[in-house]
């Protein structure tokens, strides 16, 4: 995400990642994987995270995926708010990476299937 040529955000992303999302006790295995979502520290509190997460995931729908999936620390209340406000599930705790991370997850519900 730019801002003026400048680099104010960025997410890191991956698919088609089965081993890792059986680590993470998720049995879809056609997902997005949002390994991590960085905003410059000058240009936070304007909601830019959930503005990435609307463009993952319109990504992810372009890609016909299953869902999304990320971990967060416990301790991540800005980033928890903002993945529970764009509607993903706070599945469960696991430990990951060394350390309790909180699972959460958004599947893709197509309109035809509602
Ligand atoms: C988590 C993060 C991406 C959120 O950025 P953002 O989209 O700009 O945050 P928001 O717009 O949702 O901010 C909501 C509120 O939290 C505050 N806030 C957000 N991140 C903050 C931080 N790291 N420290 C202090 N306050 C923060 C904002 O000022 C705002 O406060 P307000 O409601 O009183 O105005 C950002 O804090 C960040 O890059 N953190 C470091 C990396 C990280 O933790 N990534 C997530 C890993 S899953």
């Amino acid at each position: 995400m730019k801002h003026n040529d400048e680099l104010i955000g960025l997410a890191v992303v991956t698919c088609d990642i089965p081993e890792v999302l059986k680590e993470y006790n998720i049995k879809d295995s056609n997902m997005m994987l949002i390994d991590s979502i960085m905003i410059k520290q000058e240009y936070r509190g304007h909601h830019l995270q959930r503005q990435i997460l609307k463009l993952l995931e319109k990504r992810a729908r372009e890609l016909n995926l299953d869902g999304l999936v990320t971990t967060v620390h416990p301790d991540n209340i800005y980033s928890k708010n903002n993945f529970v406000n764009s509607g993903y599930d706070i599945g469960h705790l696991a430990l990951l990476h060394g350390g309790d991370r909180l699972v959460f997850v958004k599947k893709i519900v197509e309109k035809s299937n509602l």
